[in-house]
């Protein structure tokens, strides 16, 4: 698997990061969830809001605004960052892409998805399109298997997906339209498909 949150010694890393006086009273209400004590568990959630705010991916100094905020060591925080694929630790592209591959999917055709996707945005795995619109990721189970095959771009899951129907979502992301997200297919959510 080519991970988005691979190399990043070439990425320009801007100087700073501060979260938004919004994103304070987040952060806040995040650690205020943990004992007192604990308040390292929050790292993920902090890392997440971060993420969001700075374009979906997380610059070294996001992450060392993290680590101050927690007290944690930096390098503690960068191994949380760098562990889980849903981390960008490099710049990627206005829809982030990533397609599970997982057993499941792949019994029910992740493969005919997969280079729809790389056909259609002629990019492989691990790279972003050069208009910047769209980044490739192959990703484990996104949990989501009962409507496999699928793929998750940004915070929405499109399900039930068809080599065919994957690219018109596609194509309706790239001229400025939202796609009807979650089962492509008739079916409203997880019964089975033979339910009227
Ligand atoms: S195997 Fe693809 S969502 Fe679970």
């Amino acid at each position: 698997m080519q991970a988005v949150s691979g190399k990043v010694e070439n990425v320009a890393q801007p100087n700073s990061f501060e979260f938004t006086a919004e994103n304070i009273e987040k952060s806040k209400e995040i650690i205020a969830r943990y004992p007192y004590g604990r308040q390292q568990s929050a790292v993920m959630p902090l890392l997440t809001l971060a993420q969001k705010q700075h374009e979906n991916w997380l610059p070294k100094a996001a992450m060392d605004c993290v680590a101050a905020m927690l007290g944690m060591p930096p390098m503690r925080v960068y191994e949380v960052a760098s562990f889980y694929s849903m981390y960008n630790l490099r710049p990627v592209g206005k829809y982030f892409v990533q397609i599970c591959t997982t057993t499941p999917c792949w019994l029910r055709g992740s493969d005919g998805i997969v280079s729809a996707c790389k056909s259609n945005t002629g990019i492989d795995f691990g790279q972003t399109t050069k208009d910047g619109i769209f980044t490739l990721q192959e990703v484990e189970c996104l949990g989501a298997c009962v409507n496999a095959p699928m793929v998750q771009i940004n915070d929405d899951f499109y399900e039930d997906l068809t080599p065919e129907n994957v690219v018109t979502i596609l194509d309706a992301l790239k001229a400025g339209k939202q796609p009807k997200t979650g089962p492509q297919s008739a079916r409203f959510s997880s019964e089975p498909l033979e339910v009227k």
